[in-house]
């Protein structure tokens, strides 16, 4: 996972809690706590892993929560971010499309050629007349941000969409099965 996506953790516990709950999140995961996390660089998906639990615990909210939380955090970020994205698509499925190659491209800056590669793993769309199937299948199991941040993408192009998961990693699938339609 690069390191983009801790920093925004980070952001979320303090914003929340203040800057020891970010102290005791790293502590909790057995980070130190002078690690700095590069936004471009490739971390282990297992360290990520700890700190989400970590900052669940720490927070006292549910994965759950936690997702929908920090999809709102990081859709106000990239909004800021990266305003070309939103402009480049006219709309919610557009956008969606895109964004497994937005994905892949952040892939390319990675040295290490199977941390790459894991990143390109992570995401297959199919693409049907009035529907995206999306393929999800990341051993970070955060099938739950990808529904919230698909949600907010339909919000924000004023659209509404239907997104409905008919096979989940957490339920022992062997990937998270995504359907989202316009009706
Ligand atoms: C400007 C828009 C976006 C940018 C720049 C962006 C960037 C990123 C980056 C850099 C990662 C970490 C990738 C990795 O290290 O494996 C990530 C993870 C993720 N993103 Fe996005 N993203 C965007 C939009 C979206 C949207 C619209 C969705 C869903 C509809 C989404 C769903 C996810 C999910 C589920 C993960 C976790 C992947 C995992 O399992 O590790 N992203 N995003």
């Amino acid at each position: 996972m690069v390191g983009l996506i801790h920093k925004l953790l980070f952001d979320l516990v303090e914003l929340a809690d203040g800057t020891e709950a970010v102290a005791e999140v790293k502590r909790r995961a057995g980070v130190p706590k002078d690690k700095e996390f590069r936004m471009d660089e490739a971390y282990d998906d297992q360290e990520w892993q700890r700190l989400l639990a970590a900052a669940c615990e720490v927070l006292n909210v549910t994965h759950e929560q936690a997702e929908e939380a920090y999809a709102d955090l990081f859709f106000k970020d990239a909004l800021r971010r990266w305003p070309m994205w939103f402009q480049m698509s006219r709309n919610a499925r557009e956008f969606l499309e895109r964004q497994p190659r937005i994905h892949n491209g952040f892939a390319t800056g990675v040295q290490d050629p199977e941390a790459r590669q894991s990143i390109n793993d992570k995401f297959k769309l199919e693409k049907h007349d009035g529907k995206l199937v999306m393929h999800y299948r990341s051993p970070n199991q955060l099938c739950g941000l990808y529904k919230a941040l698909a949600h907010r993408i339909s919000n924000h192009y004023g659209e509404k969409a239907s997104i409905e998961e008919t096979r989940c990693l957490k339920q022992g699938d062997p990937e998270c099965e995504i359907h989202i339609s316009w009706a």
